[in-house]
């Protein structure tokens, strides 16, 4: 199948405003979009830049604006995405070049919820145990690629870029509602804010964007729980 694939470039250095470059790729109806990107910077256009790496939809990186909704370019295939395909990057980060948006401010977000095991209490002597329905608990957002797709597909992150967003809270919760982590209180007294998690108003677009099917706003959502009756 021939595929016309419409891509929203800048160059910084070169471009006054983002513009529309036009390119078509003979390719496999079972191909990915990313191959069809591949194609395109291999020989048609060097110049063209994304970000990419596992190809497989584990690293995350490939998170773009796809037919206007965020997916992986990794994990879509073009036979359900048509003849006509239009790629922009992310929204609500600044673009450093074409597809290529940077993710520093998402990262510091998420630095900020302490994506880590914090632990007082003294070490058990050999490890700290988990019931399977503890570990349960919180295994949806284990499974969180830091792709971006939630934040930049969330409404109120566009409107106020200084909410935490979707992604941070999700990984927080992570470690919330993990029986071996004792760093809970803190993690919710830094999420208790305008702009951490009742910067939310349930709009669930980030459970549509994400490509993992976590259900980020039910974890939004207890979240929030924890934080008004503490059920942790
Ligand atoms: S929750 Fe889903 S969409 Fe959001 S960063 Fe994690 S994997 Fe990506
Ligand atoms: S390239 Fe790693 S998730 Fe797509």
């Amino acid at each position: 199948m021939n595929v016309t694939l419409k891509i929203r470039r800048f160059n910084p250095e070169r471009d006054r405003e983002p513009w529309w470059g036009t390119y078509t790729v003979e390719a496999e109806s079972t191909d990915r979009l990313l191959d069809a990107l591949n194609h395109v910077k291999w020989y048609q256009d060097g110049t063209l830049t994304f970000r990419r790496s596992c190809a497989h939809g584990v690293c995350g990186s490939d998170a773009m604006l796809i037919n206007g909704s965020n997916a992986l370019a990794c994990k879509v295939l073009l036979k359900d995405l048509g003849q006509h395909v239009t790629v922009e990057p992310l929204r609500g980060f600044r673009v450093i070049k074409d597809l290529l948006v940077d993710l520093e401010p998402f990262f510091a977000k998420y630095r900020q919820v302490k994506p880590y095991l914090i632990t007082a209490s003294a070490p058990p002597a050999n490890e700290r145990l988990q019931s399977p329905a503890e570990r349960e608990r919180y295994d949806d957002t284990t499974k969180c690629i830091l792709c971006g797709a939630c934040t930049t597909a969330c409404p109120s992150f566009w409107a106020n870029p200084a909410y935490i967003g979707p992604a941070a809270i999700v990984n927080a919760h992570r470690f919330i509602f993990d029986s071996r982590d004792e760093g809970a209180e803190e993690r919710l007294s830094i999420l208790n804010t305008a702009d951490g998690v009742w910067r939310c108003r349930t709009i669930f677009n980030c459970v549509e964007a994400c490509p993992r099917g976590i259900n980020v706003t039910r974890a939004i959502g207890e979240v929030k729980q924890a934080l008004l009756y503490r059920k942790l």
